[in-house]
Order: structure tokens, then sequence, then C-alpha cells
């Protein structure tokens, strides 16, 4: 999938007069995974929406390489190959009978032929290691399941932004680790990963860029600096990611720093540091043997 540049200028969005982005700015880095940040009601489903097209802004613009958003239907239709947005609960979004038929809905109304199709559903379905369920009827699976079913489905389509609400929300440990390995396939197949989350530990584990929600418009860079600002991230009702919080009251240097290994890493780092010292002090302060 070539790389596109998805990005907002100045976006305005307000519902009964109260305004929910405002004069919002956001890069999403091509080919890479941004991290969308928020507490509850601050927005995030609605920039998704509003980045899919699904939303149109009453302000700014979202644009594909430098492109405004055309909100005629062949521009949506032209937007929705570009980017695609798998709501957070897959029952907004599944429909037909069976696995097949949901995911290759998208591809059949691209007016695609039938292998083309068909190797679509194929290869969307290995991405979310859901081949077996092909056949089976939507309403006999688990939330997670569905959750795959609805991704393929959007999968279908190649997208080169893959936009997804809350998508580790509702699934176990074990859920939330093929989740993850389904937006690496994604990654190497050269799609742009976009989540919604507030799940700030998660968010600094796995994104390459974060950007938070903050009285309607996005702080963004590097989840490291963005997540230990305490300031920005208690604006933003959110907490800090406990390995950072670690960090800050053992004083150990939290560059680098995003998940319980890479903490463990620079505790060592620096209590190694403080053990050894001493002992090779002690070691050069030994009396040496009498020469000769
Ligand atoms: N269609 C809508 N009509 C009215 N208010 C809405 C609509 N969609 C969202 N809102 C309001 O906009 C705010 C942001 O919602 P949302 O984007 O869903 O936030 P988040 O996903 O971060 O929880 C909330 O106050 C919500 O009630
Ligand atoms: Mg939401």
């Amino acid at each position: 999938m070539s790389h596109r540049h998805l990005a907002a200028r100045g976006l305005g969005v307000s519902f009964e007069g109260r305004a929910v982005l405002q004069g919002l700015d956001l890069d999403v880095p091509s080919g890479r995974r941004l991290a969308l940040l928020g507490a509850n009601g601050s927005g995030k489903t609605t920039l998704l929406r509003t980045l899919s097209g699904a939303q149109r802004p009453a302000a700014g613009a979202v644009l594909v390489d430098d492109v405004p958003t055309d909100y005629g239907r062949r521009g949506l239709r032209e937007h929705r190959q570009v980017v695609q947005l798998v709501a957070q609960n897959p029952d907004d979004q599944l429909f037909a009978a069976d696995v097949f038929r949901d995911v290759s809905f998208g591809p059949l109304n691209l007016g695609l032929p039938e292998e083309q199709v068909r190797a679509r559903v194929e290869d969307a379905l290995a991405v979310l290691s859901i081949e077996d369920l092909a056949d089976r009827p939507i309403h006999e699976l688990s939330f997670g399941q569905r959750k795959r079913v609805a991704i393929a489905g959007a999968l279908a389509m190649r997208p080169c932004v893959m936009l997804l609400d809350e998508p580790t929300a509702g699934l176990d440990p074990q859920g939330v680790d093929e989740m993850v390995g389904a937006l690496e396939a994604m990654l190497a197949a050269r799609t742009t990963v976009v989540i919604a989350t507030h799940d700030v530990d998660f968010a600094l584990a796995w994104a390459d860029a974060v950007a938070v929600l903050r009285r309607g418009a996005a702080v963004s860079g590097p989840p490291g600096d963005v997540l230990s600002d305490a300031a920005l991230v208690g604006e933003a009702r959110l907490r800090q990611p406990l390995v950072l919080q670690t960090a800050s009251r053992l004083g150990v240097d939290a560059r680098g720093v995003r998940d319980v290994d890479s903490l463990a890493a620079a505790v060592r780092r620096r209590f190694d540091g403080a053990l050894s010292a001493p002992a090779r002090d002690e070691a050069s302060a030994r009396p040496r043997p009498p020469e000769g």
C-alpha cells in the first residue's frame, strides 16, 4: 500500500452549540503508529469520524497529500479508499449474515471482479488470523471475534490509513496481544495505523507518536515526551503511564522507557552503577601485594 499523507488543519466540530474540536491540527505520520489519547468525551471518536469523512467539519479541512477532502459522493468514495474507520462497537458495522459476506461487502461495492474480491477477503482474514471463521454466522461469534471481523472488513478496502476506535477496549489480555499482532501485520503491509484510546500505558508501549486531545485541540509528539508532561496529562484528565511514574519515583532517567522491560533496563543501569562503583573503588584501594 502506498503511503498517503493524512492531515487536519484548523478542524472545528460542534454539537448543539458546544465545540468538541476547535482549531485542531494534526499530521498523521505515514506508515507509523499514532495513538490519539484523551479522556472520555474529549472528542477522540469525533476526530476519527472527521478524519474518515463520516463527519463534515464546520471549520478547517481534512487533507490527503495536501488536497482537502471533497464531501461530494465521488470525493467521499475516493476518500474511503484511502482512509477506513473501524468503529468501537463491531455491531455498529457488521450486518451481513456470515463473515465472508460481511468482509466482501466493501470490495464488491467497488465493482471489483469476483476473484479480486475473494483474494482481498482472504488476505484480510489472514491478517486478523480468522481464516477459520469465513463461513461462520456473525451472530455466533464472540465480541473479540466480531471486532476482528469488523477490522477485516475495513482492511479489505486496502486503505493507506486505518483508523481504529478503541481497538483494545473490552478485550482480555490474550485478545489485546492478538490485536497488537493484527496491527503489526497491517504496518508490515505499509498501512498507517491510528488508534483512539484512553489507555496511556498501552499508548506509550505501542505508539511511534501520540496526540493528546485537550480543549478541542491536539498536542502531538513522541510518546515519552508528551506523556511525561505532567501538566498536559493532568489538563487532559489522563494520568502518566505507570512505568513513567515508577521511573520518576526511583529517580531513574525515563528516556526510552516504554514498558516493563525498558523500565527494568533503566533501573538496572541506574542501580548497577550505584552498586558497582564502590566495589570498583574498593578494588583499586585494596593494598597491593608487596612487590618482588
Ligand atoms: N452526534 C452527536 N451529537 C451530539 N453530541 C455528540 C455527538 N457525538 C459526540 N457528541 C459529544 O461530543 C463530545 C465528544 O464525544 P466523543 O467524540 O465521542 O468523545 P470520546 O470518543 O473522546 O469519548 C461528547 O460530549 C459527546 O457527548
Ligand atoms: Mg469514543
